[in-house]
């Protein structure tokens, strides 16, 4: 497929490719992400969607014997030539279980990327960013008096939100979601589901999702994933009305999951 052209995306990939040994898993993807947007990644179970995501903030490179090639940058920048730790601060991940510490307190789960990198900051500096990331996910109020418990006594959702302070805390430009709700239960997913509105003013956000009606509710924009190759990229409007391949459609009208 052609990449569409966005002014000024914040990620740009082009003929990305990815590999588990021989196994090539993700083809020749060009895509451009723009700005402040929310873009949902969907296609059937096996199709590279997480390697995919995980090629965009160097997770990928993790998993022995996996590698990949190709351009992908961050807003004029090669992520393939910044350091990898700096790559995911500016690109921070959240999974599908809610994972905080739980052997950290509310508080300590937020400013657990600095610890992890050894950065040391003064309390004054940790109590800001601890109040500033919690309230950018609507926990701040529910937690506040409770900053010292930990984090696994919070419900589904609350643990999600606190996942994704945690990854707000290092200031990212962008955020990947690996199927951010699927291990939750509906009332937790719309607290989710509405916070993707809100970070959109401040990141830009990409979600894989399996689910069609939370894709069609949050993001502006959709790819579509079919075995390894980005078959169609678009606004999601057109996309869920107007598809033009007939995989997408197939794919929307239920004919494979
Ligand atoms: N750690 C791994 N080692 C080897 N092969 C892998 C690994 N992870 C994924 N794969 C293979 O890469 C391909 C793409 O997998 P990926 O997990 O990216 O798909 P996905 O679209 O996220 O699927 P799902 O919707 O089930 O999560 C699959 O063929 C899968 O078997
Ligand atoms: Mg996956």
């Amino acid at each position: 497929m052609e990449s569409t052209t966005i002014k000024s995306p914040i990620i740009r990939s082009k003929n990305f490719n990815a590999y588990f040994g021989n196994n090539h898993v993700v083809k020749n993807v060009s895509i451009e992400i723009p700005k402040n947007h929310v873009i949902a990644v969907m296609g059937p179970s096996g199709c590279g969607k997480t390697t995919y995501l995980r090629c965009i903030n160097r997770m990928h490179e993790l998993i022995p014997g996996a590698t990949s090639k190709g351009e992908m940058l961050l807003n004029t920048e090669d992520i393939y030539s910044m350091h990898p730790i700096f790559v995911r601060q500016k690109i921070g991940m959240v999974f599908q279980r809610p994972n905080p510490f739980p052997n950290l307190s509310i508080y300590d789960n937020v400013i657990a990327g600095y610890k992890l990198n050894g950065i040391r900051l003064p309390k004054a500096d940790k109590d800001r960013i601890v109040e500033h990331s919690l309230t950018r996910v609507a926990l701040w109020n529910e937690v506040k008096d409770s900053l010292t418990k930990k984090g696994s006594f919070l419900s589904g959702g609350q643990q999600q939100r606190l996942c994704i302070a945690r990854a707000v805390a290092m200031e990212p430009e962008v955020l990947l979601f690996d199927e951010p709700t699927s291990a939750l239960d509906p009332i937790s997913t719309s607290t989710v589901e509405e916070l993707f509105h809100e970070l959109k003013s401040n990141y830009t956000l990409i979600i894989v999702t399996h689910n069609m009606q939370q894709a069609a509710r949050v993001s502006d924009r959709t790819a579509f994933f079919y075995m390894g190759e980005l078959v169609e990229y678009d606004e999601t409007k057109t996309m869920f009305t107007n598809p033009k391949d007939n995989r997408t459609q197939n794919y929307i009208t239920g004919r494979f999951s």
